[in-house]
């Protein structure tokens, strides 16, 4: 059977753009493919400097995944920073990559363009830590969404030095990018992403989802007037939530006039609450459940550790450790 593996960062609340560029696909392969999933807290530490919210972020996102679907019987569900392999495995990683090559990372480039000068050293070293977190675990498929595309290349690239240099170790794994969800608009018709706060929160209660929604931006055609869907991030959004016959209809009436941009986003608010309704129920019962949740992650963690520990062993043999 083959394998998937995944991370998401606990920095913030699930937005439209993770649930459709990344975690519904996370749940609906565990269903076909072995599994292996985790909360990226290594990688938060980059950005989150506040120990009370890195608890509650990865409390959330634990409870966000569960919610939505996940099923811990068909998925290893763990907590990064609680495998010590990880960061084993990236330092061996820095030993043989070199500074150029991490230069050429987007998100490297995009934080000296902006004049952040004094960025930290994890933040350089993202790539090669993401490059362990995939390794370790030795996946054929790695679901993400498009902007996480580089970070897969240079994974293969540093599976192929490493391979290169002590000998075949790793499997070279694949991204896994759906094309219709590869990049989800935001509120603002940029990429849907916390950094921009133009986010959809999907666990968001109904008056906050009401004035995100309310506060997608749109054309200044009349309300009479006929309107263009595809260019309208409303129609975009509803078009990934509704079914074939719903999406044909709000169409026609973007394309008949005399029906607003207002009239549209009550049409997606109700689309987005009616979607989620069950998750959101799940959410609220799981929330308060802290033993069963953090059961569920040191159950995770257990299975986790005894495919990157296999690993890790190898590796260390490989580089004459052993
Ligand atoms: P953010 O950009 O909001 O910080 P993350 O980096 O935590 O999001 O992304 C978690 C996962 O969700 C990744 O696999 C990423 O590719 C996917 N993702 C995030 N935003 C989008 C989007 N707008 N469209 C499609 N996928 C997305
Ligand atoms: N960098 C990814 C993101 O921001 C999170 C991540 C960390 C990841 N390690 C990973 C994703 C390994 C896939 C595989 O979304």
């Amino acid at each position: 059977m083959k394998r998937i593996l995944s991370g998401v960062q606990p920095s913030g609340r699930a937005h439209l753009g993770n649930y459709l560029g990344a975690i519904r696909q996370h749940i609906e392969m565990a269903e076909k493919f072995e599994a292996y999933l985790f909360i990226a807290d290594l990688h938060a530490l980059t950005t989150t400097k506040d120990p009370q919210l890195m608890r509650e972020q990865t409390y959330d996102l634990a409870v966000s995944y569960l919610a939505l679907g996940l099923n811990p019987e068909h998925t290893v569900f763990f907590k990064q920073s609680d495998l010590s392999e990880h960061a084993e495995l990236c330092w061996i990683f820095d030993c043989i990559v070199k500074m150029p090559f991490l230069e050429r990372a987007h998100a490297w480039k995009d934080a000296q363009a902006k004049g952040k000068k004094e960025t930290s050293v994890g933040l350089f070293n993202y790539p090669i830590l993401q490059a362990a977190d995939i390794l370790l675990y030795q996946p054929d498929l790695v679901p993400v969404g498009q902007d996480q595309k580089q970070h897969i290349e240079m994974t293969r690239d540093i599976a192929i030095t490493f391979n290169n240099t002590f000998g075949e170790t790793f499997k070279i794994p694949e991204p896994h990018i759906k094309k219709e969800v590869a990049v989800v608009p935001g509120t603002d018709g940029q990429k849907m992403s916390k950094s921009y706060g133009n986010t959809i929160e999907i666990f968001a209660d109904e008056k906050e989802l009401k004035k995100q929604v309310m506060g997608i931006v749109t054309s200044s055609v009349p309300l009479e007037d006929p309107k263009d869907p595809k260019s309208c991030n409303v129609f975009q959004l509803y078009k990934l939530l509704g079914t074939d016959k719903e999406v044909k209809d709000l169409e026609d009436k973007y394309l008949k006039g005399g029906f607003g941009y207002g009239d549209a986003k009550k049409t997606l608010l109700a689309k987005i609450l009616d979607h989620f309704s069950q998750a959101q129920e799940k959410y609220q019962e799981l929330y308060p459940k802290k033993d069963y949740v953090y059961g569920v992650i040191e159950e995770g963690n257990k299975k986790a550790k005894i495919m990157a520990s296999k690993t890790l062993e190898e590796v260390k043999k490989k580089v004459g450790y052993k």
